[in-house]
């Protein structure tokens, strides 16, 4: 038998988002970005370090998954065991995966797939690593990634160093410090939209927007940490619309043309501006894919819910609170 640890680590959602790479090899990202880590949704995944087995294996909910970014992932964490002669660096691993979401509702995540992998390798390797080396660790299996190590509201730094190690996430409040809901509308079950790290190659090649997009990048991230240091629910919601549509724009003008929204997705904007209209803050946030995410107070989330079921195309709606930073289950 081999070295075993088991992770969980909860999905997040961007109100200020990254799109585009510094470095792929490093999987760096151009921007900063401000999340905020969901309660609802986590991946547990469980990493056994396995003498005499051949090659990795990565299952996700008892199927074979694509291997190339665990391997890559663990291949670190391998190096790590390495310099500190343990045996797990020698050894491959089997990886085995579950989401409490079912698979294929589009709301799959590799922000909590990698977060939870890098706790669980780590820890089946036996080393102890800071939050911060974790953040690192989950960034290159997915830039998204680095921020579900972290609960509450999480930074990813774009960072400037050329070996990556100072772009990482951290914490800015935890959990607790300033409850909020999601409410998450789904507008399309098994959504297969197009690759992130594609769509974000082409983005930067071809889109007009691009260079406009990094150089409002530190404005949207400044005015996002001032409105959670002030707790100023209208200030983060707008921006996070704001920050929203203008990674949607540069995504309309990348050629050929990355469309991640349907019909229900436009209806379900306009029934979230409709609520504020009547007097309920709530807006919207939306990422590579046609799920609306409404940021809203806890009080409002049962309403919030109510009035999204009401929009044509919108399968189902489901409220999340704030989650908590990734951690060992055993
Ligand atoms: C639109 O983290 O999926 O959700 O690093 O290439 O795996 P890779 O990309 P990924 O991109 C996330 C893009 C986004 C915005 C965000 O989460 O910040």
């Amino acid at each position: 038998g081999g070295a075993t640890a088991v992770a969980r680590a909860h999905s997040n959602i961007a109100l200020v988002k990254y799109w585009g790479k510094r470095d792929a090899a490093l999987n760096t990202p151009a921007v900063g970005s401000i999340s905020v880590t969901l309660d609802a949704l986590y991946t547990d995944t469980r990493v056994t370090f396995t003498p005499g087995l051949a090659a990795d294996e990565f299952w996700l909910a008892g199927c074979r998954g694509p291997v190339t970014r665990v391997s890559h992932v663990l291949d670190l964490v391998r190096g790590h065991a390495a310099s500190l002669g343990l045996p797990a660096s020698g050894l491959n691993a089997i990886v085995s995966s579950t989401n409490n979401f079912p698979t294929g509702a589009g709301l799959a995540s590799s922000a909590s797939g990698f977060a939870a992998l890098a706790v669980a390798a780590t820890g089946a390797a036996g080393l102890t690593l800071l939050s911060r080396e974790l953040s690192i660790l989950a960034r290159y299996g997915s830039g998204s990634a680095a921020r579900s190590i972290f609960g509450g509201f999480a930074e990813m730094h774009a960072g400037t160093a050329a070996d990556g190690s100072d772009a990482y996430a951290e914490e800015l409040l935890d959990q607790g410090a300033w409850p909020l809901a999601v409410v998450v509308a789904i507008t399309e079950h098994g959504e297969k939209s197009i690759n992130s790290t594609i769509g974000m190659n082409e983005s930067k090649a071809t889109s007009p927007f691009y260079p406009a997009w990094l150089d409002s990048a530190d404005d949207d991230l400044a005015e996002m940490r001032a409105a959670i240091r002030d707790r100023d629910f209208t200030r983060l919601g707008e921006l996070s619309e704001y920050n929203c549509l203008k990674l949607h724009a540069l995504m309309l003008t990348t050629r050929p043309a990355l469309i991640y929204w349907n019909a229900a997705t436009v209806a379900a904007m306009h029934a979230v501006r409709a609520l504020r209209a009547q007097g309920v803050p709530a807006y919207f946030t939306i990422d590579a894919g046609p799920q609306v995410k409404v940021l809203c107070l806890p009080g409002d989330a049962a309403a919030v819910q109510q009035a999204m079921t009401l929009v044509p195309g919108v399968h189902e709606a489901r409220i999340s609170a704030l989650g908590p930073a990734a951690y060992r289950l055993e």
